[in-house]
């Protein structure tokens, strides 16, 4: 099991031979621990364009490992097979060509077999590479090191939301874990946390890991707003619903509306109703919606009209991270073993914000333009994420919900939607 948040802070400031061994064994394990319920058969499947087999992931983390590490480290490194650079590249255009991504599902050679053998082959020559760096070499290979354990952390969150995927593709609707009870006892109330007006420091601080799009450290002016001190429900999501939240026009925009025509949005993905009851696919088969969990499985557009429809508006980033900044790192992550989000097991929040970390990945606006931009903030950088915490709008900036998108487009404003990955330290963009 993979160390949590906090005691797996991957740091180049810590890198020593011992630490990059440990950790690079406890992600690798990981990586296979996460495959373990799958059969052979489930490796191989690409249930959408925008999804990856698990075999192209598992091949594709360790294909990082070899063309960023051992080339570059190891002029004498051969590769297991040549052709793997072609197969298991995602995008790295300055790396050569590359098979088609929609085209991933087709490959059957090398087959799951073959692939975990490329693994072993990796693994064994990284291993070896450490063992004989000496402290300089290791210093300056402690960065890409340290990108590599976080990139296949990513692919770890992919894996588990293509599998889900792939998994709602059949009717038999498997389980990939089993459901683990949660207490659903009682939802505390949402209240409104305030915060000042002002020029707060925004970006990544410090000096452990952090992406490229997490930086740098700037100033940036905040205006005052409320934020809700918890994720809106299943329950809450449903009252949107059913008080024709996808047939009003006005609580959209204009290609969310679109959109929800064209792929005749009526739910959030995942969820469809049996004998007028609403039930969802989740990753310990289909079930009954559970009123009182995080709604998931929104898109944007969704989301955006949800908090609309609240009389509220999603955070910009710059709000949402001011709001983070004293919050600690804590919650439903992966070591839970819940595999989704959970209700909030308390009975008040206590005017303290509470599913900040864990659970699912959360809406903000995206980049706003010019003029609000200016004014607001904006945002420093654009992530994708599918959950609804509104913030309480200064009532000037209704007037404004200018959206471009940056990254993930399609997922957006496919059918798929962007999934929720629960479980996991969150990231943002980045590599993969
Ligand atoms: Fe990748």
């Amino acid at each position: 099991m993979a160390k949590s948040i906090q005691e797996s802070a991957l740091s180049t400031q810590s890198a020593s031979k011992e630490y990059f061994v440990e950790q690079y064994q406890s992600v690798r394990r990981f990586t296979e621990h996460l495959c373990e319920p799958l059969a052979t058969e489930d490796y191989v499947i690409q249930s959408m364009a925008d999804v990856s087999p698990t075999k192209w992931h598992i091949a594709h983390v360790t294909w990082f490992w070899e063309t960023f590490l051992l080339f570059p480290a190891r002029p004498a490194y051969q590769s297991l097979h040549p052709q793997y650079a072609y197969l298991f590249n995602s995008y790295y255009n300055t790396l050569g060509q590359r098979h088609c991504r929609p085209r991933r599902g087709l490959i059957s050679r090398p087959t799951v077999k073959e692939t975990y053998t490329y693994r072993r082959y990796v693994d064994e020559h990284v291993l070896d590479l450490v063992e004989q760096l000496d402290e300089g070499q290791l210093t300056a290979l402690a960065p890409i090191m340290t990108l590599g354990l976080h990139h296949e952390q990513q692919h770890q969150e992919l894996m588990v939301t293509d599998i889900k995927h792939v998994f709602s593709c059949n009717p038999l609707y498997p389980a990939y874990v089993e459901r683990v009870p949660t207490s659903t006892a009682s939802i505390p109330a949402v209240e409104w946390v305030s915060f000042p007006e002002g020029v707060y420091w925004l970006g990544h601080e410090g000096e452990g890991f952090a992406f490229d799009n997490e930086g740098p450290r700037h100033r940036q002016f905040v205006q005052s707003f409320q934020l809700a001190s918890r994720l809106v429900t299943n329950g809450e999501y449903l009252e949107f619903m059913e008080d024709g939240g996808y047939d009003n026009p006005l609580l959209w925009l204009s290609e969310g509306w679109a959109t929800v025509q064209q792929e005749e949005w009526q739910a959030p993905f995942y969820w469809e109703k049996r004998d007028g009851q609403w039930w969802m696919m989740t990753l310990s088969g289909l079930r009954e919606v559970d009123l009182a969990e995080p709604v998931c499985h929104v898109s944007y557009f969704e989301a955006d009209a949800y908090a609309r429809w609240a009389d509220a508006r999603l955070p910009t980033e710059a709000e949402w991270e001011v709001a983070a900044h004293e919050v600690p790192v804590e919650g439903n992550f992966v070591e839970s073993g819940l595999y989704h989000p959970a209700p909030l097991n308390a009975s008040t929040t206590g005017g303290k914000l509470a599913q900040m970390y864990g659970d699912v990945w959360q809406s903000k606006l995206l980049r706003a333009l010019s003029e609000l931009q200016a004014r607001a903030g904006g945002g420093r950088g654009i992530q994708w994420e599918v959950h609804v915490q509104p913030v309480r709008p200064a009532r000037w900036l209704l007037r404004y919900l200018p959206f471009t998108y940056q990254v993930h487009l399609s997922q957006l404003l496919s059918g798929q939607r962007p999934v929720a990955i629960h479980g996991h330290p969150l990231s943002e963009g980045g590599v993969t």
